[in-house]
């Protein structure tokens, strides 16, 4: 079986549900249940053996060493973290204690699981941690796309935050000799976003008839790739990914945020018209740039497909197709995140304990 972590957010998620209908390998899914851990987003799962939930935290190293010995996982998929840059501009402490402190207390108790392994199982172990292309802070409009040996330069307290566990995972390797495998992957979207994120908050702002906003001139630029194509590239480096090695994962699909606010009305126009007759496009509103926003990234994907032969399955135009019908049909899932009546489901469901 596979330990993850974080695997009731958005990516984690997606990648649990896809893993099990991939390959039925058990899963121990870990995670503290933070306001972007939603249960719910598991329900299909109630009842499937193949699925153990834990509440708790990274960084809880007796708890994690706990579920090690119980459980003997041949790979650990990190994918834990505060993940919102807004909230780190607002509040960076929780992003340092969970990716910087929670991953070092998870590489420890990894480390020390892995060291008294038998020789076979300790050659088969992998440590994939899971993160980002903000780590390479940002791209002038003409400059090449990140590749793997692009410089670290975060520029928010998020992306600073998950660059330190990318050295950190990096040096356990190189120290300790942990096989490690690290992903730089650039912008999700599809089914289960929290609607904080752009592309489920314009769907969901658009549907309840509220304004569109949108940061500065919205000409920021970001490489988009549908979440289960990230799914199946970590399911691809883990199985055959070199140790030590990072990957960048990304969709070729270079995008201005407001390139993508007006596929999302498009979108919205056909499938669900306004009563009104006119277009979503009206109820954009131009707000005030967030501070020190990155203008533009893009990853270059190479690697991963040269030596893992993985490519993307959706375009951006399939992707978003798929992600707007997909919101459209689960107005409950919204209406409970929204109203954060998914934490009583919680609740009510699993009254806070390991099930
Ligand atoms: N969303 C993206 O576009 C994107 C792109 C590239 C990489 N990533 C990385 O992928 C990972 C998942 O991102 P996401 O968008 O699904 O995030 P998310 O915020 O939706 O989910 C994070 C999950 O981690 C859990 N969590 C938070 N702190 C924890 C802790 N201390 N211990 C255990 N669990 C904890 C939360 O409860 C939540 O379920 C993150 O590491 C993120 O940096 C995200």
């Amino acid at each position: 079986m596979i330990l993850v972590t974080g695997g009731a957010g958005f990516i984690g998620a997606n990648f649990v549900l896809d893993w099990l209908a991939h390959s039925g390998e058990p899963v121990v899914n870990l995670d503290k249940l933070t306001y972007a851990g939603n249960l719910h987003n598991l329900a299909s799962l109630q009842g499937d053996a193949r699925h153990v939930f834990v509440q708790g935290d990274i960084a809880d190293r007796a708890l994690v060493e706990r579920l090690l010995a119980e459980h003997r996982p041949r790979a650990i998929v990190n994918f834990a973290a505060e993940s919102h840059v807004d909230r780190s501009i607002h509040g960076p402490e929780d992003f340092i204690q969970t990716n910087v402190v929670g991953t070092f207390r998870l590489l420890e108790a990894a480390r020390h699981y892995w060291q008294a392994l038998d020789a076979t199982e300790k050659g088969a172990f992998r440590f994939l941690h899971v993160s980002t292309d903000e780590v390479y802070g940002t791209l002038a409009p003409d400059a090449p796309a990140f590749t793997e040996e692009h410089q670290i330069e975060p520029n928010s307290p998020y992306s600073a935050s998950k660059a330190a566990s990318d050295h950190l995972v990096r040096a356990w390797h190189h120290t300790y000799g942990l096989p490690v495998l690290t992903t730089n992957c650039s912008n999700n979207y599809g089914p289960l976003h929290f609607p904080e994120k752009l592309i489920p908050l314009m769907i969901v702002n658009a549907l309840a008839g509220k304004s569109l906003p949108v940061y500065g001139d919205g000409m920021q630029i970001r490489d988009w790739l549908y979440v289960k194509d990230h799914c199946s590239a970590i399911r691809r480096v883990l199985e055959a990914g070199r140790l030590g090695e990072t990957y960048n994962i990304g969709g070729w699909n270079e995008k201005p945020n407001i390139e993508i606010v007006h596929t999302v009305c498009a979108l919205l126009d056909e499938l669900r018209p306004r009563a009104d007759g006119q277009s979503y496009k009206a109820q954009i509103t131009y707000v005030k740039d967030r501070p020190g926003h990155d203008r533009r990234y893009a990853i270059d994907a190479r690697k991963i497909e040269r030596e893992l032969a993985w490519r993307p399955a959706e375009t951006f135009e399939t992707g978003i197709r798929k992600t707007v019908q997909w919101y459209l049909d689960h107005p409950a899932w919204v209406a409970q995140v929204q109203s954060g009546a998914y934490r009583d489901w919680v609740a009510k469901q699993y009254e806070g304990a390991a099930v």
